[in-house]
């Protein structure tokens, strides 16, 4: 296959309204660049170049590794082309193009255009689709079925606006007719820019043979030029990301309201209630209940684990562990087989080992705790000095009374027990008592 794909990411995005360049806006988690170039390095291009300006510092920090041709004024579409020139002019194949913005865009309808593209045997074939309310996009000006140019909107007249059929802003071109016809086009309009859809009717004009290739999902075309289409296209992923887990057995109690990035993987009989926001990097396994407003990041997740109302990042949970609701796991933790941790527990960068139990109020962080122990309501490791950290370690089968200040670097014994309200300082051997607290007293009668 001879093809290579151009995306164009100089512009400023202006209707976008916003500090970041537009195709760093996120759709269900990923950059629109990035989700186009990916989709573009599946279709069999040899190489993929992006048209960078508009501060094009911040898209090479998303992608740091893509090839680049830079635009350093935006002039309109079809200069942004020309920059790319260098890179084509000596390639004697197909040059697909597309624009950063476009992210909804799926593999098969790139690939189906190319193959559309190489058996008609097109000078240049353009992605189109059918909208109801087509403003703002190209409009496909036909002749007897046949192509004969796209009209922008702002050069549209009334007639023009009300055709339906648009341009998608994906087209292939044979690279040679190409760079011929972009020798042609001026900024004679409207928006005083070169424009690439100028190409069209230049190349029809010379004879060329130009077609159209209609595609029926009008929703996969969808341009992002302002945070409302952000938005739009926000939910028609979230459905498609959405439906496929569904597809794979995962239940889902009310997709509208469930939203899990790309990147998640889940297996079948999970059931997912409202609220939850999965993302990242993050795989849970079967037969678990996310319940509440729960909210994972870049998590390992086994089998049969609850989760409810509760915020867990970076972190390894085992099978059969039950979690919240109201509980925290910050990054570095590892949950093992059948822990539970409750209401108000937070754990960092620590490892519970199975079986153990931490139902309310706690924080254990840089520490370890092992199989079977209890830890009380109220307990917290004393990890930080202000300065640094220091580690807990609590052996098996221990049980640590409520309201223990765990004082690190500290070791707690197997089978140890602290009596509650301890502030513990000095290491605890196994099978020991430590108690440390002041003793009670009473006094009879004192309200009298
Ligand atoms: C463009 C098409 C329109 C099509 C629509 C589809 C032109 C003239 N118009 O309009 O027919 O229906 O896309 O979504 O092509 N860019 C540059 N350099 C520039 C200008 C733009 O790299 O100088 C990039 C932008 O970053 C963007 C893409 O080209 O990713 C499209 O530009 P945009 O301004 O969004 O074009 P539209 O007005 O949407
Ligand atoms: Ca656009």
């Amino acid at each position: 296959m001879s093809l290579k794909t151009l995306i164009l990411a100089a512009g400023k995005g202006t209707r976008m309204k916003s500090e970041l360049p537009k195709v760093l806006h996120k759709v269900c988690g990923v950059p629109m660049v990035q989700k186009i170039v990916n989709t573009c390095s599946k279709i069999g291009s040899i190489e993929n170049i992006l048209i960078l300006g508009h501060k094009k510092e911040e898209i090479l920090k998303v992608l740091p590794d893509i090839k680049y041709v830079v635009q350093e004024e935006q002039l309109g579409t079809g200069h942004a082309v020309i920059q790319a020139k260098e890179k084509l002019k000596d390639f004697d194949g197909t040059v697909m193009i597309l624009c950063g913005d476009t992210p909804l865009l799926r593999e098969e309808t790139l690939k189906n255009l190319y193959n559309y593209h190489i058996e008609t045997g097109a000078t240049t074939t353009i992605l189109t689709s059918i909208y109801e309310n087509p403003f703002g996009y190209g409009r496909i000006v036909k002749e007897n079925g046949k192509v004969i140019g796209i009209v922008e909107e702002k050069e549209a007249t009334k007639e023009i606006k009300a055709i339906k059929e648009v341009n998608a802003g994906v087209y292939c071109f044979n690279s040679k007719e190409l760079l011929i016809a972009l020798e042609k086009i001026d900024n004679n309009n409207e928006k005083g820019e070169y424009y690439l859809t100028d190409v069209i009717s230049i190349n029809v004009k010379s004879g060329k043979k130009v077609e159209a290739f209609l595609l029926e999902d009008n929703n996969e075309i969808l341009g992002i030029n302002s945070k409302v289409e952000l938005e739009q296209a926000n939910s028609i992923m979230r459905d498609r990301i959405n439906l496929a887990h569904m597809e794979n057995g995962v239940i889902l109690i009310d997709q509208k309201s469930t939203y899990i990035e790309e990147s998640v993987e889940i297996e079948q009989d999970t059931i997912i209630y409202p609220g939850a926001l999965l993302q990242g990097n993050t795989k849970i396994g079967k037969n678990c209940e996310i319940l509440g407003n729960t909210r994972i990041i870049d998590c390992l997740i086994g089998n049969n684990v609850k989760i409810e109302s509760s915020v867990l990042e970076e972190s390894t949970i085992e099978d059969k562990v039950t979690i919240g609701p109201f509980a925290h796991l910050r990054p570095k933790s590892h949950l093992k087989e059948e822990v539970h941790i409750g209401n108000f527990v937070e754990v960092k960068k620590s490892t519970l080992e199975k079986g153990v139990k931490a139902g309310h109020l706690t924080y254990l962080g840089d520490a370890t705790v092992g199989e079977k122990t209890n830890i009380g309501a109220g307990t917290i490791t004393c990890n930080y000095d202000g300065k640094n950290k220091f580690k807990t370690t609590i052996g098996k089968n221990a049980f640590i009374g409520s309201d223990t200040m765990l004082v690190a670097p500290i070791n707690i014994g197997e089978n140890a027990l602290v009596g509650a309200g301890s502030v513990i300082t000095k290491d605890v051997p196994e099978n020991a008592l430590a108690v440390s607290r002041s003793k009670q007293v009473i006094k009879f009668d004192w309200r009298k």
